[in-house]
């Protein structure tokens, strides 16, 4: 058996390096190739259809870059094209490979968390029509009452480099009104993107809001899957390489990407 293959991360952009960081810092042993679809960020506003179609080319090309298994870290392709990507497109074109999304770990771990049973959503606004979230942790617990809010500025924000605090906080404060006056408990960062405002976000909730960020779960729950299947894990690469494609090559993508992964990154450009 041939132990060459690397883990793909697919993102709608740079936001899904924050959760490469936390992955590879809990599996740093092995290779990881990521792909951010920067030329056509943002998915959250395009149609399902759309979406759907760059999911398929980004598994293609990560496939072609030798990954057995593909984690879509892009809460949109998650909720909109997973399922299918799943059911219909890797049996019939990759039947070796294994591709995740995000989400259902996220929900999982909101679910466990929550005491008052009332869990608050950010995410796009495809996330939030797909009302993927909502299903998941219903899937959970019945009893849990999810509250989601479209925060569509958010991304506009993060990717421009958030350069006004004032009104970084005060958009935060109006998307996220509607969530605290309903007494949630727990709230979901339902998008890659929202995880570099987890502080100003933490400001605005108080301690007593849990916030569940994919960038600090993905790593332990692909740990945890890899040791359920061995016969994945048997198959990959423990060189300790990371690789970085972008669709887009401009400067943002590397610099806000390095801020986003944490260190300096070197992109090239993808093909899809
Ligand atoms: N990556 C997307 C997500 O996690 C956010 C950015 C976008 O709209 O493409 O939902």
């Amino acid at each position: 058996m041939l132990r060459n293959k690397s883990i793909g991360i697919f993102d709608s952009g740079f936001g899904g390096l924050s959760v490469m960081r936390g992955i590879v810092k809990d599996l740093p042993e092995y290779n990881y190739v990521y792909l951010g679809d920067s030329a056509r960020v943002p998915y959250g506003t395009k149609p399902r259809e759309a979406i759907y179609r760059f999911a398929k080319q980004a598994i293609n090309f990560l496939v072609n870059k030798n990954c057995g298994l593909i984690i879509l870290a892009c809460n949109t392709a998650s909720s909109e094209a997973l399922r299918r990507i799943q059911q219909e497109y890797i049996p019939k074109c990759y039947s070796d490979r294994k591709v995740l999304g995000v989400l259902i770990p996220a929900a999982e771990i909101a679910a466990s968390k929550t005491k008052n049973k009332r869990v608050g959503i950010i995410a796009t606004e495809r996330t939030v029509e797909s009302e993927a979230f909502v299903r998941e942790l219903r899937k959970v617990n019945q009893e849990i009452k999810a509250f989601q809010k479209a925060c569509p500025l958010l991304v506009k924000i993060v990717e421009i480099g958030e350069q006004d605090e004032k009104s970084t906080n005060a958009v935060l404060k109006k998307y996220l009104k509607p969530l605290t006056s309903k007494k949630i408990d727990t709230l979901i960062l339902g998008c890659t993107h929202y995880g570099i405002l987890e502080k100003k976000i933490r400001k605005i909730t108080g301690k007593n809001i849990k916030i569940i960020s994919e960038s600090k779960i993905i790593g332990k729950k692909l740990k945890k899957y890899l040791k359920k299947h061995p016969e994945i894990e048997k198959k990959l690469s423990k060189k300790r390489k990371n690789f970085f494609y972008s669709t887009d090559l401009t400067k943002n993508f590397e610099i806000l990407g390095s801020k986003f992964f944490g260190e300096k990154i070197k992109a090239k450009k993808a093909d899809l």
